[in-house]
């Protein structure tokens, strides 16, 4: 249909404005919807209200499903509408006029209830735009800029500048420069998280190795960059030259500070066998298959105490030599062993004990662990008298004093010529009886001291669990005892914490210990051991592990990052227990 819409205004100073507006249409729809062919504006009219249909029996009007319209004030659904009437679409009034020339119909629209104060005191109520608050965007934008860099940049840097720091061994609640923060400081550095400036220690700048070390002052290279085999490739002079914040980054909060990727690791030690042809280094880039068999490092020369790493495919060349004797399977016979008060059954425990950490073992000690069954008697007559453990010449010498002594008090006479010296081998076992003939007391002595040093040195004391070595004044009754050098760091470049295992893995799944007779044996377990648990970093069905689960990154023995300058820490109290002892004791200087 071809229809003419005029819009009706009144205006303030009297009078009508009128807008007219032709279109063609099906129908003509009246709504606040945009698609609307009549856009009625006010919210109390619906989306889609009503329509007006011209058919060939006339005009029409039609209320859309629960909408109200009135025709000349009657509520109605839908009529047929003539020049005159006025169909009321909530608060405007709709009026069929005469419709020009050409054109099927023709209506007149106005607004005729405007809304009343209520609805606009409730708009004036809720403001929803800045402009409504009386203040342009302009205006706004402004302030709040400004109040933002007075709050976040002003005032941190004011703090920053004025606040004197570190406050010695106080809590700081807040501090105005927090809101600088870029996350939360790591668990181990929480204790500084309200001192910023221990770690930067200038504003705008970078944070320097040197706020690390005030305490970190030990930190070592991983490998010394100054050595002839390693000076020439860049790979690692670059990484030796890297800032710490370049591995270790903060502000994540408890996640991991250190960069623990093993691909990180992998980067250089993948091929360092063609990178870096002199080291001694094997590749590693994966513990589940590319990682190479242990080498422990052997005790090959206690006397010159020459040790090497020997890798544990090659057997037939480990061979430890520690300077002790022990055989561990006549100590762990399923039967037991004989003791002083009869068969006791011997387990590791019995002579190893756990660290506190669990990690290791305190070193096997003599007196602790062997003296109550092999005791340093040496003189049946007198078994009170032993001989002194460890002090190589003070027993030799006390052995000859004692013998003096004897001989000197008539002892040598006192079998009428005839001495029966009573040896005592091993506990429990036969005693050996020895005869030796009386010459004067003090050639008695000497000859007397000579051969029980002989025997107890020899054989049945020192000389069971020690390598000794005889000669003319190798010591005062000419005995010496080669130093004994047991182990306790088998795999110093590797971590094994055997409390992590005590639970799942016998002793004896990694240390064939029962089945070994000789101190010569080297009792470690292969990598393959430990691959069946554990794997790459990546694994699913074992345990993953990545390279700093079993190694360290700075490296002990290697030449520290900066020279050892104590640098005076007053900050808050480090953790007792943690860093060094220096800081734990509180003595250095706050
Ligand atoms: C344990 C040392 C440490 C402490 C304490 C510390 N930070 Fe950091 N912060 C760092 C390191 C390292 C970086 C990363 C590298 C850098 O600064 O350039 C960093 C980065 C930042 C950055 C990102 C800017 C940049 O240079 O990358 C901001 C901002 C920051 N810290 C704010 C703070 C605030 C605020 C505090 C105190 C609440 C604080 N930090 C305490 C070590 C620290
Ligand atoms: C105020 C003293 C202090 C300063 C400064 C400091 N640290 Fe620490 N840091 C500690 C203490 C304490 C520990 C905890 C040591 C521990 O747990 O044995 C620690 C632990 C660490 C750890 C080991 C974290 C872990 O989870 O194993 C790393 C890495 C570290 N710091 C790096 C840095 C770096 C890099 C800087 C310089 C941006 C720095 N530290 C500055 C005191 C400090
Ligand atoms: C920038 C290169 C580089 C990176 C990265 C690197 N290493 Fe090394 N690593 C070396 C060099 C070089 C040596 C020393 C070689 C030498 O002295 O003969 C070495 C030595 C070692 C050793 C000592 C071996 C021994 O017993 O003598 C171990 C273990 C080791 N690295 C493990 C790691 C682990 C684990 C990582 C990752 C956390 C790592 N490395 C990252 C280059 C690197
Ligand atoms: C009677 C004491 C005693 C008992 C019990 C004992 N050990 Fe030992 N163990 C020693 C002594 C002494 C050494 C050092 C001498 C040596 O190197 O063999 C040693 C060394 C070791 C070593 C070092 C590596 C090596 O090749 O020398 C391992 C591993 C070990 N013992 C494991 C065990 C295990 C596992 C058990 C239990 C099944 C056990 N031991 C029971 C006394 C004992
Ligand atoms: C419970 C008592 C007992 C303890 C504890 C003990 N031993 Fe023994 N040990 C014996 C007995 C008994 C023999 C003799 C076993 C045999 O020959 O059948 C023996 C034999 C030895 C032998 C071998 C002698 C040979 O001729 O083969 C050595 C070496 C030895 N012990 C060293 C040690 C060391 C070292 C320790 C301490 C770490 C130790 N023993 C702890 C009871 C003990
Ligand atoms: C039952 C075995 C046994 C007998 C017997 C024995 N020792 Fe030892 N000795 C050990 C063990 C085990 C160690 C290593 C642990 C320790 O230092 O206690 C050791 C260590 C030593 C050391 C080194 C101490 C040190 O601190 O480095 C000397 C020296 C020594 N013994 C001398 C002797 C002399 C001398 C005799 C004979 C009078 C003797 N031992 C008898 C088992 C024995
Ligand atoms: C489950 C523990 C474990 C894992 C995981 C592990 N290693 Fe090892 N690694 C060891 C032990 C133990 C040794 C022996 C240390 C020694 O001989 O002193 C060793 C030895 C080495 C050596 C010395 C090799 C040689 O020349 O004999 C290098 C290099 C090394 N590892 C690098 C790595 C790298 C890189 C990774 C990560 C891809 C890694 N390791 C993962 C335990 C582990
Ligand atoms: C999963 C394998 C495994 C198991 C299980 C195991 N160990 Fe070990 N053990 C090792 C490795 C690897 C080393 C070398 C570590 C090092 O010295 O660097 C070692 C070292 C040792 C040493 C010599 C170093 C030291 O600390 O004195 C003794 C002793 C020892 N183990 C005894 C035991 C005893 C006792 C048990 C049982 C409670 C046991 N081990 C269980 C793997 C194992
Ligand atoms: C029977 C399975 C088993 C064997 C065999 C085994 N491990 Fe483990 N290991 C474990 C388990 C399980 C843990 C605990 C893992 C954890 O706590 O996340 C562990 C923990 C460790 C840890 C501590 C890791 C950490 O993150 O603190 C090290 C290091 C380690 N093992 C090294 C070894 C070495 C080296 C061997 C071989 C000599 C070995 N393990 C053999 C199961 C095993
Ligand atoms: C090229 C990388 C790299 C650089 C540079 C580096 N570190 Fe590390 N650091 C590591 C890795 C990887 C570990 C984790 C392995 C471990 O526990 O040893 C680590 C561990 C640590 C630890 C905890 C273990 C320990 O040995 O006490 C501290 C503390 C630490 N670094 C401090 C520093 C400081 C301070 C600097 C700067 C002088 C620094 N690091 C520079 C890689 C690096």
């Amino acid at each position: 249909m071809e229809a003419v819409v005029t819009y009706l205004a009144r205006l303030s100073r009297g009078g009508v404005s009128r807008k007219p507006e032709e279109l063609e249409a099906e129908t003509l729809r009246f709504g606040r919807a945009t698609n609307a062919e009549v856009y009625l504006a006010d919210p109390r009219v619906r989306l889609e209200h009503a329509v007006l249909h011209h058919r060939p029996g006339g005009i029409f009007v039609e209320a859309e499903e629960g909408a109200d319209i009135r025709v000349n004030g009657i509520s109605v659904p839908s009529r047929a509408v003539d020049i005159g009437d006025v169909i009321a679409v909530g608060p405007y009034d709709i009026t069929i006029v005469e419709a020009p020339e050409g054109k099927d119909v023709a209506i007149d629209v106005e607004l005729v209830r405007p809304l009343s104060d209520d609805y606009e005191a409730l708009t004036a109520r809720s403001v929803t735009s800045l402009a409504g608050r009386g203040v342009s965007k302009r205006v706004w934008s402004w302030g709040l800029a400004l109040a933002i860099i007075a709050l976040f940049l002003i005032a941190p840097i004011v703090f920053f500048t004025l606040h004197e720091e570190p406050k010695p061994r106080s809590e700081i609640a807040f501090r105005l420069d927090q809101s600088w923060d870029s996350g939360p400081i790591s668990t181990a550095h929480r204790f500084i998280s309200m001192q910023c400036n221990v770690c930067h220690e200038a504003a705008f700048v970078q944070v320097k190795d040197e706020a690390c070390f005030t305490c970190h002052e030990k930190i070592t290279h991983h490998f010394d960059p100054q050595a002839p085999e390693l000076a020439e490739v860049g790979l690692y002079q670059d990484a030796a030259g890297s800032a710490c914040q370049s591995c270790h980054k903060e502000h994540n909060g408890d996640a991991a500070i250190s960069i623990m990727q093993d691909s990180f690791c992998a980067d250089c030690h993948a091929d360092i066998e063609a990178d870096a042809p002199k080291t001694q280094l094997l590749n590693a880039s994966n513990f589940e298959d590319e990682h190479p068999e242990f080498r422990p490092l052997v005790m090959l020369d206690p006397v010159a105490q020459r040790s090497e790493r020997i890798s544990l495919n090659e057997p037939d060349k480990l061979v430890e030599r520690s300077g002790l004797r022990f055989p561990h399977d006549v100590h762990l016979k399923k039967d037991g062993i004989r003791g002083p008060k009869g068969r006791e059954e011997l387990v590791c425990a019995s002579c190893h004990v756990s660290e506190p950490s669990g990690a290791s073992f305190f070193p096997i000690e003599m007196e602790a662990q062997c003296e109550r069954c092999h005791q340093l008697k040496f003189e049946p007559r007198r078994p009170d008298r032993v001989l002194p453990h460890g002090q190589v010449d003070n027993a030799q010498l006390l052995i000859r004093e004692f013998y003096s002594d004897f001989a000197l008090r008539g002892g040598a006479g006192d079998s009428g010529g005839k001495e029966e010296l009573i040896i005592r081998r091993r506990p429990g076992s036969e005693p050996v009886k020895q005869e030796i003939v009386k010459a004067d007391p003090k050639q008695w002595a000497e000859q007397q001291a000579r051969k029980v040093a002989d025997q107890a040195f020899g054989r049945t004391m020192c000389g069971t669990c020690h390598e000794v070595m005889t000669g003319e004044g190798a010591g005062p009754l000419n005995w010496s005892v080669v130093p004994a050098s047991v182990s306790n760091r088998w795999l110093p470049g590797g971590r094994y914490d055997h409390k992590a295992h005590f639970e799942i893995v016998e002793c004896e799944n990694c240390h064939a210990a029962d089945k070994s007779h000789l101190a010569t044996d080297v009792l470690l377990p292969k990598i393959e051991i430990c691959q069946d648990c554990h794997s790459g970093e990546n694994a699913a069905d074992k345990v993953p592990s990545n390279c700093v689960s079993c190694h360290d990154y700075h490296l002990d023995g290697e030449p520290m990052m900066k020279p050892v300058a104590s640098a005076a820490w007053t900050g808050p109290e480090v953790p007792a227990g943690q860093l060094d002892a220096e800081y734990a004791t509180g003595d250095n200087g706050s």
